[in-house]
Protein backbone atom coordinates (compact mmCIF):
# COMPACT_ATOMS: atom_id res chain seq x y z
CA UNK A 1 0.00 0.00 0.00
CA UNK A 2 1.62 3.66 -0.78
CA UNK A 3 -0.03 6.95 -0.73
CA UNK A 4 1.08 10.00 -3.04
CA UNK A 5 1.74 13.07 -1.86
CA UNK A 6 2.58 16.60 -3.86
CA UNK A 7 4.83 19.15 -2.81
CA UNK A 8 6.41 17.13 -0.32
CA UNK A 9 9.88 18.34 0.34
CA UNK A 10 8.53 20.97 3.32
CA UNK A 11 5.72 21.77 5.12
CA UNK A 12 2.69 19.87 5.79
CA UNK A 13 2.76 17.99 2.46
CA UNK A 14 6.54 16.56 4.23
CA UNK A 15 4.45 16.28 7.75
CA UNK A 16 2.07 14.06 5.64
CA UNK A 17 4.15 12.06 4.21
CA UNK A 18 6.39 11.33 7.39
CA UNK A 19 3.05 10.28 9.33
CA UNK A 20 1.86 7.91 6.75
CA UNK A 21 5.76 6.78 6.09
CA UNK A 22 5.19 5.83 9.95
CA UNK A 23 1.87 4.23 10.01
CA UNK A 24 2.98 1.80 7.51
CA UNK A 25 2.67 3.03 4.04
CA UNK A 26 5.43 3.61 1.64
CA UNK A 27 5.28 7.23 -0.39
CA UNK A 28 5.72 8.76 -3.56
CA UNK A 29 6.65 12.54 -3.31
CA UNK A 30 7.87 15.24 -5.50
CA UNK A 31 8.71 19.08 -5.71
CA UNK A 32 10.37 21.44 -8.16
CA UNK A 33 14.09 21.69 -5.96
CA UNK A 34 16.19 18.34 -6.32
CA UNK A 35 18.24 19.15 -2.91
CA UNK A 36 15.23 19.82 -0.63
CA UNK A 37 13.60 17.09 -2.50
CA UNK A 38 15.91 14.69 -1.58
CA UNK A 39 16.48 15.42 1.87
CA UNK A 40 12.96 14.97 2.59
CA UNK A 41 13.13 11.65 0.96
CA UNK A 42 15.70 10.53 3.34
CA UNK A 43 14.01 11.78 6.09
CA UNK A 44 10.68 10.24 4.70
CA UNK A 45 12.99 6.55 4.63
CA UNK A 46 14.01 7.27 8.54
CA UNK A 47 10.73 7.25 9.27
CA UNK A 48 10.01 3.36 9.21
CA UNK A 49 12.85 0.47 8.50
CA UNK A 50 12.00 -0.70 4.74
CA UNK A 51 9.86 2.06 3.77
CA UNK A 52 9.96 2.35 -0.24
CA UNK A 53 9.94 6.05 -1.35
CA UNK A 54 9.60 7.55 -4.91
CA UNK A 55 11.23 11.24 -4.89
CA UNK A 56 10.76 12.64 -7.88
CA UNK A 57 11.52 16.18 -9.27
CA UNK A 58 8.52 17.58 -10.97
CA UNK A 59 7.08 21.32 -11.61
CA UNK A 60 3.56 20.48 -10.74
CA UNK A 61 2.23 23.81 -12.90
CA UNK A 62 3.03 21.82 -15.92
CA UNK A 63 0.54 19.41 -17.28
CA UNK A 64 2.84 17.46 -18.96
CA UNK A 65 5.20 17.44 -16.22
CA UNK A 66 2.30 16.31 -13.81
CA UNK A 67 1.38 13.54 -16.13
CA UNK A 68 4.56 12.27 -16.42
CA UNK A 69 4.78 11.87 -12.27
CA UNK A 70 1.29 9.60 -12.49
CA UNK A 71 2.35 8.03 -14.84
CA UNK A 72 6.26 7.37 -13.13
CA UNK A 73 3.91 6.17 -9.74
CA UNK A 74 2.10 3.91 -11.33
CA UNK A 75 5.11 2.24 -12.85
CA UNK A 76 6.91 2.36 -9.79
CA UNK A 77 4.12 0.03 -8.00
CA UNK A 78 2.15 -1.60 -10.59
CA UNK A 79 -0.99 -0.67 -8.70
CA UNK A 80 -3.48 2.77 -8.10
CA UNK A 81 -2.31 4.32 -4.57
CA UNK A 82 -4.39 4.07 -1.23
CA UNK A 83 -4.06 7.82 -0.40
CA UNK A 84 -3.65 10.47 -3.02
CA UNK A 85 -2.48 14.09 -1.19
CA UNK A 86 -2.78 16.70 -3.45
CA UNK A 87 -0.67 19.69 -1.62
CA UNK A 88 1.43 21.12 -3.59
CA UNK A 89 0.82 24.70 -3.51
CA UNK A 90 1.77 28.61 -3.49
CA UNK A 91 0.89 31.16 -1.51
CA UNK A 92 1.44 34.76 -2.44
CA UNK A 93 -0.57 37.66 -1.10
CA UNK A 94 -2.08 40.29 -3.20
CA UNK A 95 -5.54 41.68 -4.05
CA UNK A 96 -7.77 41.08 -6.99
CA UNK A 97 -7.65 45.04 -8.04
CA UNK A 98 -4.00 45.65 -7.60
CA UNK A 99 -1.79 42.54 -7.75
CA UNK A 100 0.61 41.76 -10.97
CA UNK A 101 -1.07 40.46 -14.56
CA UNK A 102 -0.64 36.83 -15.05
CA UNK A 103 -0.99 36.12 -10.90
CA UNK A 104 -4.51 34.41 -10.64
CA UNK A 105 -2.74 31.70 -14.00
CA UNK A 106 0.64 31.12 -12.11
CA UNK A 107 -1.28 29.95 -9.14
CA UNK A 108 -4.26 28.14 -10.82
CA UNK A 109 -2.07 26.16 -12.47
CA UNK A 110 0.09 24.60 -9.13
CA UNK A 111 -3.04 25.20 -7.19
CA UNK A 112 -5.95 23.79 -9.44
CA UNK A 113 -4.57 22.34 -12.31
CA UNK A 114 -2.38 20.01 -10.78
CA UNK A 115 -4.68 18.57 -8.64
CA UNK A 116 -7.05 17.87 -11.14
CA UNK A 117 -4.40 16.45 -13.77
CA UNK A 118 -2.63 14.16 -11.39
CA UNK A 119 -6.41 13.23 -9.80
CA UNK A 120 -7.10 12.32 -13.61
CA UNK A 121 -4.25 10.13 -14.23
CA UNK A 122 -4.86 8.27 -11.33
CA UNK A 123 -8.25 7.72 -10.78
CA UNK A 124 -9.26 4.48 -13.65
CA UNK A 125 -7.10 2.39 -11.88
CA UNK A 126 -8.62 3.77 -8.65
CA UNK A 127 -12.03 3.52 -9.75
CA UNK A 128 -11.47 -0.15 -11.47
CA UNK A 129 -10.00 -1.15 -7.82
CA UNK A 130 -12.85 0.29 -6.07
CA UNK A 131 -10.93 2.03 -3.62
CA UNK A 132 -8.29 4.68 -2.39
CA UNK A 133 -8.62 7.96 -0.55
CA UNK A 134 -8.00 11.63 -1.86
CA UNK A 135 -7.33 14.56 0.41
CA UNK A 136 -7.33 17.98 -1.37
CA UNK A 137 -5.53 20.49 0.57
CA UNK A 138 -7.73 23.55 0.31
CA UNK A 139 -7.56 26.78 3.35
CA UNK A 140 -9.76 28.33 5.23
CA UNK A 141 -9.74 30.76 2.64
CA UNK A 142 -11.67 28.27 0.64
CA UNK A 143 -14.40 29.21 2.74
CA UNK A 144 -13.52 32.88 3.37
CA UNK A 145 -12.94 36.18 1.53
CA UNK A 146 -10.28 38.16 3.77
CA UNK A 147 -7.63 41.20 3.11
CA UNK A 148 -4.64 40.36 0.54
CA UNK A 149 -6.58 36.73 -0.20
CA UNK A 150 -6.74 37.77 -4.09
CA UNK A 151 -5.86 35.51 -6.50
CA UNK A 152 -4.90 32.35 -3.87
CA UNK A 153 -8.34 32.91 -2.28
CA UNK A 154 -10.02 32.49 -5.70
CA UNK A 155 -7.84 29.40 -6.73
CA UNK A 156 -8.84 27.69 -2.95
CA UNK A 157 -12.39 28.31 -3.53
CA UNK A 158 -11.91 26.69 -7.15
CA UNK A 159 -10.04 23.74 -5.59
CA UNK A 160 -12.93 23.24 -2.90
CA UNK A 161 -15.15 22.97 -5.75
CA UNK A 162 -12.92 20.37 -7.24
CA UNK A 163 -12.86 18.57 -3.83
CA UNK A 164 -16.96 18.69 -3.48
CA UNK A 165 -17.72 17.70 -7.01
CA UNK A 166 -15.24 14.94 -7.07
CA UNK A 167 -16.77 13.79 -3.85
CA UNK A 168 -20.33 13.43 -5.61
CA UNK A 169 -18.70 11.48 -7.92
CA UNK A 170 -17.09 8.83 -6.47
CA UNK A 171 -19.30 7.68 -4.43
CA UNK A 172 -20.72 4.71 -6.96
CA UNK A 173 -16.84 3.64 -6.91
CA UNK A 174 -16.45 3.50 -3.64
CA UNK A 175 -13.69 6.14 -3.01
CA UNK A 176 -13.43 8.73 -0.54
CA UNK A 177 -12.71 12.50 -1.12
CA UNK A 178 -12.10 15.03 1.65
CA UNK A 179 -11.36 18.48 1.26
CA UNK A 180 -8.43 19.91 3.85
CA UNK A 181 -8.85 23.40 4.66
CA UNK A 182 -6.09 24.46 7.35
CA UNK A 183 -6.06 27.79 8.59
CA UNK A 184 -2.45 29.49 9.68
CA UNK A 185 0.21 26.57 10.00
CA UNK A 186 4.30 26.86 10.56
CA UNK A 187 5.67 26.54 7.10
CA UNK A 188 7.80 28.29 4.70
CA UNK A 189 4.45 30.54 3.54
CA UNK A 190 4.83 31.89 6.95
CA UNK A 191 8.42 33.10 7.16
CA UNK A 192 8.63 36.36 8.74
CA UNK A 193 5.96 36.32 10.84
CA UNK A 194 7.11 37.59 14.04
CA UNK A 195 4.23 36.99 16.57
CA UNK A 196 4.34 34.42 18.63
CA UNK A 197 5.12 31.22 17.53
CA UNK A 198 1.83 28.84 19.30
CA UNK A 199 0.12 31.86 17.44
CA UNK A 200 -0.04 28.87 14.41
CA UNK A 201 -0.94 25.68 13.92
CA UNK A 202 2.15 22.82 13.27
CA UNK A 203 1.70 20.97 9.96
CA UNK A 204 2.00 17.62 11.99
CA UNK A 205 -1.36 18.66 12.94
CA UNK A 206 -2.64 18.68 9.69
CA UNK A 207 -0.92 15.28 9.17
CA UNK A 208 -2.72 13.85 12.54
CA UNK A 209 -6.30 15.09 11.23
CA UNK A 210 -5.70 13.45 7.41
CA UNK A 211 -4.72 10.06 9.26
CA UNK A 212 -7.20 10.26 11.67
CA UNK A 213 -10.27 10.60 8.64
CA UNK A 214 -8.10 7.45 6.98
CA UNK A 215 -8.99 5.36 9.50
CA UNK A 216 -12.57 5.79 10.01
CA UNK A 217 -14.63 2.48 8.79
CA UNK A 218 -14.90 1.58 5.45
CA UNK A 219 -18.50 2.79 5.47
CA UNK A 220 -17.94 6.22 6.54
CA UNK A 221 -16.32 9.85 5.32
CA UNK A 222 -14.80 12.83 6.62
CA UNK A 223 -16.00 15.36 3.88
CA UNK A 224 -14.80 18.52 5.34
CA UNK A 225 -11.99 19.16 8.19
CA UNK A 226 -11.51 22.55 8.58
CA UNK A 227 -8.75 23.77 11.57
CA UNK A 228 -7.52 26.68 13.04
CA UNK A 229 -4.97 28.10 15.31
CA UNK A 230 -6.82 27.94 18.89
CA UNK A 231 -7.14 31.89 18.51
CA UNK A 232 -8.10 31.86 14.94
CA UNK A 233 -7.26 33.15 11.45
CA UNK A 234 -4.82 36.12 11.25
CA UNK A 235 -5.65 39.12 9.50
N1 LIG B 1 0.80 26.95 5.67
C1 LIG B 1 -0.42 27.40 5.77
O1 LIG B 1 -0.71 28.28 6.62
C2 LIG B 1 -1.52 26.85 4.89
C3 LIG B 1 -2.85 27.14 5.22
C4 LIG B 1 -3.87 26.65 4.43
C5 LIG B 1 -3.58 25.87 3.33
N2 LIG B 1 -2.28 25.61 3.00
C6 LIG B 1 -2.04 24.79 1.81
O2 LIG B 1 -1.31 23.64 2.15
C7 LIG B 1 -0.47 23.26 1.05
C8 LIG B 1 0.97 23.16 1.56
O3 LIG B 1 1.35 24.44 2.04
P1 LIG B 1 2.67 24.67 2.89
O4 LIG B 1 2.44 25.88 3.70
O5 LIG B 1 3.10 23.39 3.53
O6 LIG B 1 3.69 25.07 1.72
P2 LIG B 1 5.30 25.11 1.72
O7 LIG B 1 5.89 24.91 3.06
O8 LIG B 1 5.63 26.36 0.94
O9 LIG B 1 5.65 23.83 0.85
C9 LIG B 1 5.14 23.71 -0.45
C10 LIG B 1 5.63 22.43 -1.04
O10 LIG B 1 5.10 22.34 -2.36
C11 LIG B 1 6.18 22.29 -3.29
N3 LIG B 1 5.81 23.01 -4.50
C12 LIG B 1 5.52 24.32 -4.65
N4 LIG B 1 5.27 24.60 -5.94
C13 LIG B 1 5.39 23.41 -6.61
C14 LIG B 1 5.28 23.05 -7.97
N5 LIG B 1 5.01 23.94 -8.94
N6 LIG B 1 5.49 21.76 -8.30
C15 LIG B 1 5.79 20.83 -7.36
N7 LIG B 1 5.91 21.12 -6.06
C16 LIG B 1 5.72 22.41 -5.69
C17 LIG B 1 7.38 22.89 -2.56
O11 LIG B 1 8.63 22.44 -3.05
P3 LIG B 1 9.42 23.22 -4.22
O12 LIG B 1 9.43 24.66 -3.86
O13 LIG B 1 10.78 22.59 -4.27
O14 LIG B 1 8.65 22.94 -5.47
C18 LIG B 1 7.14 22.36 -1.15
O15 LIG B 1 7.57 21.03 -1.06
C19 LIG B 1 -0.68 24.30 -0.03
O16 LIG B 1 -1.61 23.85 -0.96
C20 LIG B 1 -1.21 25.50 0.75
O17 LIG B 1 -1.98 26.36 -0.05
C21 LIG B 1 -1.25 26.06 3.77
Amino acid sequence: MYAVITGASKGIGKAVAERLAAEGFDIAICARHAGTLKAAEADVMAKRAGVRVLAEVTDMSVKEAVLAFGRKVLDTFGEPPAILVNNAGIFTPGKVHEEEEGHLEKMMAVNLYSAYHLTRLLLPDMKRAKQGHIFNLCSTASHKAYPNGGSYSITKFALLGFSKNLREEMKPFNIKVTSVSPGPTWTASWEGFDGPPDRLMEPEDVASMIWAAYQLSKQAVVEDIQMRPILGDIG
